[in-house]
């Protein structure tokens, strides 16, 4: 039964898996909304399949649903839920999409919403493979070294898909295949819930299995398949336990900053250009490009408009504006494109370069450098700090003479896109994020791409990198060794040297 591919235009909606209890979470919180790097589970799955612009996206909920709708609704308010009653396996839950869906023509993804790591690129890539193959059903496949608990994918001598079997049903020549289904599938609709009303119980664990969809699809003669999807295994492996949501953690925060999404910085009560910088960037890196972009437009060929004080002796270039209570005090430099907003002190000797946005309320201490850097509300930067390709959340602090590196050197930020080949994204400009009312205390370093989460607090002279979760305390243990010097005292015309090791 051979049907011509769809075409790239063919539409797409998708249904998410998120009723279960997640009872090995061993949690009164619904698992998926579980906080991965202080975002929900559910949470990460909306932004990966969101980038997809499905025409629609439903959600099924169950255990604890409102608590599940509630807290996903104001960053995606377009989402339809469907409440599945009892939870009687993933097939039901499945089933419960047919109201919503039952005028959609396309293909429908499924997915799970205990993947927090799924990856838009791997799932556009899986639906391409899908329609170009002209498959009415396809399962994302992956291969593991350790297959346990996962649904084996079951091949005949020639490789045709033949069915997938949950680990409670396989021998133990099953049990031994490793490769396994991701819970990600696309079918195409006018299939789907035909194929889902001859699900039945017949199981180890008498539930509605989606997976049967597979053999049924095989017996009906459509064009069923699994495909590997092109992103690694251990990334699409589903939260199950409080273990696994810890590593997924540690897999998503080793990876380069550009991928550590936002869910660092309260945006209600922005002015809306910053609030929508900070919501729709994917990454740190296309926010600090949007935000150059953004000051640009704001004050480009608008000259000067200042609107708060400028004393004697600071020096002015280039397109600058300077709201109402603000002051530039003398010695200090501020060369545009810049935004300043009201109530901002920029000390003497400060430098403010190209780029910066400062919100209300901000202070820019004396011979302080910044540049391409957004300060959010009431945020300090104190005495002889450099700060470049920066974001810094509300009332955040940033010490004296603090570094906030942002140039990397070295080449290794070259990362391998999925479906497109190996891709040159090495970027020069990483800066330094810094979560709402997190502070540095005086001397620290932070290497290109650190990001603080929100109140996180940085002792002084600590070096750091990478990923600090929030509300901690991290401090500098160094022991200082004190013993006795021999004194020397100097005639005159004498010279000596000292070694201090
Ligand atoms: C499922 C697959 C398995 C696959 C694995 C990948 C089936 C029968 N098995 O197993 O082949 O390898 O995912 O991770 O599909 N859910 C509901 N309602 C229900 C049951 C589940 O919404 O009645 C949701 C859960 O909240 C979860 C998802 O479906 O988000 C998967 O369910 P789960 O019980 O974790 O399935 P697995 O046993 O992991
Ligand atoms: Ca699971």
């Amino acid at each position: 039964m051979s049907k011509s591919p769809a075409s790239p235009t063919t539409p797409l909606a998708v249904v998410i898996l998120a009723a279960g209890k997640g009872t090995r979470m061993k949690s009164e919180l619904p698992k998926v909304l579980h906080p991965l790097a202080g975002k929900p589970m559910l949470w990460h799955v909306l932004t990966a399949v969101q980038a997809l612009s499905p025409a629609q996206t439903v959600v099924v909920t169950g255990h604890h649903a409102e608590e599940v709708e509630t807290a996903v609704t104001p960053d995606f308010p377009t989402l339809t839920f469907v409440r599945q009653q009892q939870q009687n396996g993933t097939g039901h839950a499945v089933q419960q999409g047919e109201a919503p869906l039952a005028n959609f023509s396309g293909t429908v993804l499924i997915v799970c919403g205990d993947v927090p790591l799924m990856r838009t690129e791997a799932l556009a890539a899986f639906i391409k493979a899908h329609q170009q193959a002209g498959n009415q059903v396809s399962v994302a496949s992956t291969t593991v070294t350790d297959p346990f608990g996962l649904g084996r994918i079951l091949r005949d001598d020639s490789y045709k898909l033949v069915t997938i079997r949950e680990q409670k049903d396989c021998s133990e020549t099953e049990a031994n295949v490793s490769e396994v289904n991701t819970g990600i599938y696309a079918v195409e609709a006018e299939h789907l819930f035909s194929l889902l009303a001859q699900v039945t119980t017949n199981n180890s664990q008498g539930e509605y299995y989606l997976t049967d969809i597979v053999p049924l699809g095989l017996a009906a003669g459509l064009k069923v398949d699994a495909l590997p999807i092109p992103q690694p295994a251990e990334e699409l492996a589903g939260v199950n336990t409080p273990e696994q949501l810890a590593e997924a953690e540690r897999i998503y925060t080793s990876k380069s900053p550009a991928n550590i999404a936002f869910g660092l910085f309260e945006t209600k009560g922005l002015v809306p250009a910053i609030s929508q910088l900070l919501t729709t960037a994917t990454s740190p890196v296309e926010a600090l490009n949007a935000l150059s972009a953004l000051v640009k437009s704001l004050v480009e060929g608008k000259g000067q408009t200042i609107k708060g004080t400028v004393e004697k002796g600071a020096i002015l270039h280039g397109d600058i504006h300077l709201g109402e209570g603000s002051t530039i005090h003398s010695g200090a430099v501020v060369e545009g494109p810049v935004y300043i907003g009201n109530n901002v002190t920029i000390r003497p000797h400060a430098n403010v370069r190209h780029g910066t946005y400062l919100c209300d309320n901000c202070v820019v201490g004396h011979s302080a450098d910044i540049k391409n850097a957004l300060c959010l509300n009431g945020s300090k930067i104190q005495d002889g700090t450099y700060a470049g390709d920066s974001i810094i959340g509300h009332k955040g602090r940033v010490g004296s003479g603090v570094i906030l590196a942002n140039r990397k050197f070295n080449q290794s930020a070259i990362r391998v896109d999925w479906g497109e080949g190996p891709q040159d994204s090495a970027r020069d400009f990483l800066g330094t994020f810094l979560g709402d009312q997190a502070r540095l205390g005086a001397n620290v370093i932070a290497s290109p791409g650190t990001v603080v989460g929100p109140h996180t607090w940085v002792g002084s002279g600590a070096v750091i990198k990478g990923y600090l979760p929030p509300d901690q305390l991290i401090t500098v243990k160094q022991e200082l060794e004190t013993k006795p010097k021999d004194r020397i005292d100097l005639k005159a015309g004498q010279a000596i040297t000292y070694d201090i090791d």
